[in-house]
């Protein structure tokens, strides 16, 4: 029975959701079953122990529908269909039989603001201006011999693609072979909620909804305020855009609510206030959304291309806002990593031997003791790292390969000073394959890796990590294991303390008689720090920490990368 938790000022329904830890899974790069190089669904089977022993509650796959795999499959030609390199829909039935025999849900990603431009109903949109597929996507006449207006694609290049069969242009937020679908036409709608009902009668838990808050556009189309690469900016016109809300909802009556899901909007351009109506507690919409304001600190979505440093007093800043604003009203999402982001520990931790498994530590701990779904991104719980890519021939990410070209084949960022810059940011760092153990190819695959492997697995690899108590991965599992004993972490009020230090995340969380102090280190210096006043050393215990120390002091000494929790009845 799911009881209300209550407290001063809410009242919140446990759902199973909300007490779960999520797994990502990017396929192509877990676990080679077969050798070609390329990760499989039968990989996935085969680790199902390993993620068991980890004791996460959830899976969400990566995309492995049929596709292309222009963007790795983010653009789909099936929606009912495996990819052939991933193996076969009875091979996605064995890996869905064997997470639900060890209490693991799998959450699918469900990308539907475009299909790949060899879905059929593309190839049939674009053969003539009067084929009934033509609505299913967004097309328009040039103006002035060019594209229709001036918006920039996101990996670069105009949003718009010329069509000469038919003399129009169709819209691709994304790559050319990407195009958006046309969410306005009821049609479209009804073809993408029956494909997602079919994937829930198969028994799936739920979805992982790609760039979901991009699918209604401004229909007037209007320019956008010019970028660093010259193209207008889509976002005021697309993100949240005028009817997202109304076919969430219809989504929710026609699919969602008929199941118990965990639904998870990927949400480019989301504030507060628009977080607040997708994930509202009433559940019209989606359990929770991915903001992504604490990612792009370090210049992400206003141009990611750089290697500045987040700062921790920003960071502390737009978590909290987060975490207080949404309390009671809306259900937060908790990540430092996913597949598009570069790895935790190389942007904000330190990757020294000295401090990497600390740091690796001290950030799992600054986000899992916060309120909210976590998400851990696979390898994270091994401590992996960025990758020392040499040459652009070492990267397969579209988007990392085209801003090159673009940026330094215009000039305006000298070759060197790009690579290096990819080699800090690029989506390739998360997306080499997860390194299991210190055989060839880190044990992932037994032919040749589709890209390359971190030469540091002979060092970080999961075989290692599990032959050792105090590694990252027990770590993790024990933060899981946390969440699942103390309902303050899942259900708590959270407050910062000292918002101003730019080196320590303190922060605590209450819930009825029980408060947790969550004290992190951010920084390589030692760190002086005295207990806020209710607290006292004899009435706190010791929950979680990443060096030896167990007592509380009054006034305690952090070591570098230090985190340490303490629990206390009030
Ligand atoms: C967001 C996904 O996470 C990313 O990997 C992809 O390239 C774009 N959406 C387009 O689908």
């Amino acid at each position: 029975m799911h009881l209300p938790v209550q407290n001063e000022d809410n009242v919140m329904e446990k759902t199973w959701w909300k007490e779960s830890v999520v797994y990502q899974i990017y396929p192509r790069s877990f676990n080679d079953s077969n050798g070609d190089g390329i990760g499989d669904l039968n990989g996935i089977t085969e680790k199902m122990d390993y993620l068991k022993e980890l004791g996460i509650d959830v899976i969400w796959l990566s995309p492995v529908y049929e596709s292309p795999n222009d963007d790795n499959g983010y653009d789909i030609s099936n929606y009912r269909e495996i990819m052939n390199e991933f193996g076969t829909m009875e091979d996605y039935d064995r890996m869905l039989a064997a997470a639900h025999e060890r209490g693991i849900k799998i959450v699918m990603d469900l990308v539907v603001n475009h299909t790949s431009d060899e879905h059929p109903w593309f190839v049939e949109s674009r053969k003539s201006k009067d084929n009934p597929y033509r609505d299913y996507y967004i097309w328009k006449d040039g103006k002035d011999g060019d594209a229709p207006n001036n918006w920039g694609s996101c990996f670069g290049g105009s949003a718009w693609k010329y069509d000469e069969k038919t003399d129009m242009y169709f819209l691709h937020l994304f790559s050319q072979k990407q195009p958006d679908l046309n969410w306005d036409n009821p049609k479209v709608r009804e073809e993408v909620f029956d494909m997602m009902d079919w994937w829930c009668q198969k028994g799936i838990d739920g979805f992982r909804m790609d760039v979901i808050s991009m699918i209604s556009k401004d229909r007037t189309f209007p320019d956008g305020r010019i970028k660093e690469n010259g193209y207008g900016d889509f976002g005021p016109f697309v993100h949240n855009g005028p009817h997202v809300h109304e076919y969430l909802q219809e989504m929710n009556q026609k699919v969602l609510s008929k199941y118990s899901l965990l639904t998870v909007g990927e949400c480019a351009g989301v504030t507060i206030e628009e977080a607040k109506k997708y994930a509202n507690l009433e559940g019209n919409e989606l359990s929770m959304v991915f903001q992504f304001e604490h990612m792009d600190l370090d210049g992400g979505e206003s141009f990611k291309w750089n290697e500045r440093k987040i700062s921790i007093v920003e960071l502390k800043e737009t978590l909290s806002k987060w975490q207080n604003e949404l309390y009671g009203k809306a259900w937060n999402s908790l990540y430092w990593c996913n597949h598009d982001q570069p790895r935790m520990i190389s942007r904000l931790g330190n990757t020294s031997r000295e401090y990497r498994e600390i740091s690796a530590k001290m950030l799992a701990t600054c986000l899992h003791m916060m309120q909210g779904t976590p998400y851990i991104y696979q390898g994270e719980e091994l401590g992996m790292t960025n990758v020392p890519f040499e040459t652009l021939d070492d990267f397969r990410d579209i988007e990392s390969i085209d801003a090159y070209h673009e940026y330094v084949g215009n000039g305006q960022i000298p070759a060197e000073d790009m690579m290096r810059f990819l080699r800090y940011k690029s989506r390739d760092n998360a997306r080499t394959p997860l390194q299991w153990d210190d055989s060839e190819n880190a044990g992932f695959t037994s032919g040749t890796p589709w890209i390359m492997v971190n030469p540091n697995y002979t060092e970080i690899n999961a075989k290692e990590q599990m032959s050792r108590a105090d590694s990252v991965f027990y770590y993790y599992q024990k933060l899981i294991r946390l969440r699942k004993e103390y309902e303050v972490i899942v259900y708590g009020k959270y407050e910062l303390l000292l918002p101003e230090d730019k080196d320590l995340y303190v922060y605590t969380r209450e819930l009825e008689d029980e408060k947790l102090l969550v004290i992190c280190n951010f920084s390589e210096n030692r760190r002086m720090f005295e207990l806020p006043a209710e607290w006292k050393p004899e009435n706190m215990t010791h929950l979680i920490g990443n060096y030896g120390r167990t007592e509380a002091e009054y006034r305690m000494e952090l070591k570098p990368y230090e985190a340490v929790v303490y629990r206390m009845k009030k």
